[in-house]
């Protein structure tokens, strides 16, 4: 596994705005839907490209085009708040979804829902926002490589040493991060962290 901890102020800007507590659900989207654009510039540095011809209102010149777009897969729910960004600048590649949850007693993660397509080969884009015990990382990464995927890309927006670690033994894996917090607390948040992200996303606060 390659551990990416993206540096970027704006990054680090966005995740300390995003901590505070009483950042209303309206704000806190629109913090993840920024950072998931500089996340989405992180996560697709490598991938490849082919020359092409273009031909300008002046002169032809060569340019590149993207191949082989990667597989987007949010994880639901909290996953789907950086979808559109991802879409935004990968506007060919396929989406794909994947639902957990997680055991609040024991944290071992609970399969609800795939829609993987065929994906041997293939690259594969990951969106977790919050890499806690690494449990639903790890199940998920199971799960792709089984399927043959060539690699997979996690990005996520804090993660707990914890979760690293869990996830330290799989090849073909890079996970970027903005923020590596603290530590995991008895409920498995991540401390200090932001909470719950699934519900700083979609509920109200109550
Ligand atoms: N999932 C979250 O949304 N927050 C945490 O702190 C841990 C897991």
């Amino acid at each position: 596994m390659e551990m990416i901890e993206f540096e970027h102020p704006v990054a680090r800007d966005f995740v300390t705005r995003m901590r505070r507590k009483d950042l209303p659900p309206v704000q806190f989207r629109a913090y993840t839907s920024r950072l998931a654009y500089l996340l989405a510039v992180e996560a697709t540095r490598d991938l490849p490209t082919i020359p092409a011809e273009v031909e300008t209102p002046l002169e032809n010149t060569l340019g590149e085009v993207l191949i082989d777009p990667p597989l987007i897969v949010p994880i639901l729910r909290a996953g789907l708040g950086m979808l559109d960004a991802f879409q935004d600048l990968l506007p060919d590649s396929q989406v794909a979804f994947i639902g957990m949850s997680r055991n609040e007693t024991t944290a071992e993660p609970v399969w609800h829902y795939s829609s993987i397509p065929n994906v041997a080969g293939k690259k594969v884009i990951v969106l977790d926002p919050m890499l806690a015990t690494g449990g639903t990382a790890a199940a998920v990464l199971e799960y792709l490589f089984k399927k043959k995927v060539s690699e997979v890309i996690l990005v996520s927006v804090v993660a707990a040493p914890e979760g690293i670690a869990r996830l330290g033994a799989f090849d073909n894996l890079t996970v970027i991060t903005v923020c590596v917090d603290r530590e995991l607390d008895s409920n498995w948040y991540i401390r200090p962290g932001l909470g719950d992200f699934g519900d700083r996303l979609y509920s109200d606060g109550i």
